[in-house]
């Protein structure tokens, strides 16, 4: 069952000394002599299209006979994202966590009834910077939880948990990049969580919950990160997740907007869906997102200089400005990591470029009027 974690296999020179190539390495960032040596060895093979929307959306057992949770095997990975955790420790994503873009939309669609052009515009922006675009596969983190050995290169083959594009600061649940671990479960985090729930919301996570828990990370980070960054992607992907419990970890049968702890902290902390669990009863777009950010309105930013220094950027993309967030990925995020892709790159790159900008045209509503990027030429 469990996929060889080296499928393909390069020798490449980094650092002065030879080290295995996985296929879901990211090419991103690699020097051209490092990609001269890979990727002729790497042939790409347009995947089918990605699975349309759900016809039945209602609500439905997730947790069923035939996706049972299952503990981690040495080897699997898990990382940032406990909805694909969750589903990977359930069968509904490659138990070991290495996984095509395709498997992603229909996993989240299937046990979780995420919308399909919300699903398409997370799993290609992510899979475009954190992927191996070639190969078509991504692992969704960089280890096996706690007590898993790191990979070869924890530092590059770092999958979803790679920073500083769409993993980043002030995770509800997770530490900052800057502070040594930004993928494991953090008890302390979690219990502020638990902390903020009684607080705000009787003993439940919800929206208000979610509204106060945001500030207070982003206030957190401002005062004890120097290196504290919050611009877009991560600025709208982090008011997002901070509704996506709400979203997706309550049960669908009773969704009154109600958390409780001990769910959140089954899919947080153990990516698991509590017994008997039905997915949302309807198509979720992420609702709820402009709510956290309406209880306070933070605009991007980053700390300059050391902690408790907050200053906006202008050039950041914002709420006000969604033609700029696809602008600034595609202009400066991926010609950033990819500056002068040749032969299969180019024209992986250039496929997976077009598929995000058809989920960005109709995900974003208002990014009907993009224009279209080609950096790497039609
Ligand atoms: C469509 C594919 C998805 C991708 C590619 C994705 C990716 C990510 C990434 C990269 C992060 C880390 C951001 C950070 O630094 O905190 C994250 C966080 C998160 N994701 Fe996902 N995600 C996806 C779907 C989902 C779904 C379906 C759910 C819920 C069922 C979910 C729930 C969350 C939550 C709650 C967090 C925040 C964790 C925290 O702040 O501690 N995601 N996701
Ligand atoms: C929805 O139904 C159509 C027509 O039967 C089918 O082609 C398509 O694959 C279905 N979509 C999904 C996500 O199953
Ligand atoms: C923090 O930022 C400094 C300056 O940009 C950089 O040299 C350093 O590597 C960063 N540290 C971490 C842990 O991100
Ligand atoms: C968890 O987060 C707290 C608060 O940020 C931090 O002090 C602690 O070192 C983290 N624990 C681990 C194991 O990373
Ligand atoms: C959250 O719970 C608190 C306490 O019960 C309640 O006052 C508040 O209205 C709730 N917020 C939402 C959005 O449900
Ligand atoms: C889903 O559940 C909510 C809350 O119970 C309800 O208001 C809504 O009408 C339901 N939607 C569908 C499509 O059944
Ligand atoms: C994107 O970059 C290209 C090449 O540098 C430039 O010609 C184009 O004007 C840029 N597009 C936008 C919208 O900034």
């Amino acid at each position: 069952m469990l996929k060889p974690f080296f499928v393909q296999i390069a020798l490449l020179a980094l650092s002065g000394t030879a080290f295995a190539f996985p296929s879901h390495m990211s090419l991103a960032g690699l020097t051209r002599e490092q990609l001269d040596q890979v990727v002729p060895t790497l042939t790409f093979v347009p995947p089918p299209p990605p699975p349309g929307p759900l016809n039945d959306t209602s609500a439905k057992l997730v947790n069923d006979p035939a996706h049972p949770w299952m503990p981690l095997q040495p080897g699997d990975i898990r990382g940032v994202c406990p909805g694909l955790n969750t589903l990977a420790s359930h069968g509904y994503l490659p138990r070991n966590g290495i996984v095509t873009p395709n498997q992603i939309i229909s996993a989240v669609q299937d046990g979780f009834n995420m919308d399909n052009t919300i699903a398409r515009f997370l799993a290609y922006g992510t899979f475009l910077v954190d992927g191996n675009v070639i190969t078509n596969e991504m692992s969704i983190g960089s280890k096996t939880p706690a007590t898993g050995p790191d990979p070869p290169s924890p530092a590059i083959v770092g999958g979803l948990d790679t920073h500083a594009v769409f993993e980043g600061d002030a995770s509800m649940t997770r530490g900052d990049f800057f502070f040594g671990n930004n993928h494991d479960f953090n008890e302390t985090l979690f219990d502020q969580f638990v902390d903020f729930s009684n607080r705000f919301g009787a003993g439940k996570y919800n929206l208000t919950v979610a509204g106060e828990l945001r500030f207070q990370r982003i206030q957190q980070s401002i005062a004890t990160n120097p290196n504290f960054t919050f611009v877009s992607p991560r600025y709208f992907t982090a008011f997002g997740e901070s509704a996506f419990p709400i979203d997706f970890f309550i049960d669908g049968r009773n969704n009154d907007g109600q958390l409780d702890l001990d769910v959140a902290r089954g899919f947080f902390q153990d990516s698991r869906f509590p017994d008997g669990f039905f997915r949302a009863n309807h198509s979720v777009t992420g609702e709820g997102a402009d709510q956290v950010f309406a209880a306070h309105p933070i605009q991007p930013g980053r700390n300059v200089g050391g902690v408790n220094n907050y200053v906006l950027d202008p050039t950041s993309a914002d709420f006000s400005t969604p033609c700029l967030l696809y602008t600034n990925f595609v202009n400066q995020t991926i010609v950033g990591l990819y500056p002068d892709p040749t032969g299969d790159l180019r024209t992986a790159l250039n496929f997976y470029l077009n598929m995000f900008f058809e989920a960005f045209e109709v995900s974003e509503g208002a990014g009907a009027g993009c224009t279209q990027l080609f950096p790497y030429g039609q």
